[in-house]
């Protein structure tokens, strides 16, 4: 079900949102290699605790971590543990905040020391993606335009796009509907409404779009042809004459 939110609650997914995005600024003041992903599952830990808000992953369908931290081949969903980042990896960090019964959603990918020209491109159209996807966003627009303009800047620069998972609607529950994906045809799909909060997560790779799922942890999502991938991810608010971007 699709649910459209009042000023009230609107006000209410700010806060949320903002949580987040404060906790990966801090995210990304801290994280360094010689760390281990649990360490940075910590910081997250901490931060948002320290908002009064709860990091909504912990326990989310059994998740047993406060973010998701995949490195370079992990594309979504790594958990925590005693990995070790290493100069020249990127990370993803993705983590969702609930306070006040809303959950806010972002997702950044950090460079660690020095990362080569290729990887930092990737990361780079990432983040491009989604601006993409946003441009001339509002009220009426249908849905599978923003999944068309992913597609269309990542394909367009040799990337693969994942189609395993998707972006989503958020609000009182983490994943809401309509799903998000990051493929589709321009002028399909419902058309958007203003009170609309959705979760806009290009989730690009490198070689193939080609994903497996861990058959040990049933959640560590990885590229088939183990090339890096790069996630990006805000939680925007559709208005009458443009968006919103939550989380930033
Ligand atoms: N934050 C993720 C998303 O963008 C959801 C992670 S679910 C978890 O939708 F259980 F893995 F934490
Ligand atoms: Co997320
Ligand atoms: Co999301």
């Amino acid at each position: 079900m699709v649910t459209i939110k009042n000023d009230k609650e609107i006000e209410y997914m700010r806060e949320s949102c903002r949580i987040v995005r404060e906790t990966l600024e801090f995210v990304g003041r801290n994280i360094r290699a010689g760390m281990t992903t649990k360490e940075v599952d910590e910081l997250v830990y901490k931060y948002i605790t320290s908002c009064g808000a709860y990091p909504s992953e912990l326990g989310y369908e059994g998740y047993p971590a406060s973010s998701c931290v995949s490195v370079n081949e992990v594309v979504v969903h790594g958990i925590p543990n005693d990995r070790v980042l290493l100069d020249g990896d990127i990370v993803s960090v993705d983590i969702t905040a609930e306070k006040n019964g809303f959950h806010g959603d972002a997702c950044r990918t950090f460079l660690i020391g020095d990362v080569s020209e290729e990887k930092k491109r990737l990361v780079k159209i990432t983040k491009e993606c989604f601006f993409k996807a946003i441009e001339g966003l509002q009220a009426g627009v249908p849905l599978y335009n923003i999944s068309n303009a992913v597609q269309t800047h990542a394909e367009s620069n040799g990337y693969g796009v994942v189609r395993a998972l998707t972006g989503h609607g958020i609000g009182r529950e983490m994943h809401e509907d309509p799903a998000v994906p990051n493929y589709g045809k321009r002028g399909t799909g419902m058309r958007l409404r203003a009170g609309m909060t959705i979760c806009i997560e290009p989730m690009i790779n490198m070689g193939t779009w080609k994903v497996y799922q861990d058959r040990n942890d049933g959640w560590t999502i990885y590229t088939a042809d183990g090339k890096p991938a790069a996630h990006y991810e805000n939680t925007v608010l559709i208005k009458e004459d443009g968006v919103e971007i939550l989380t930033l």
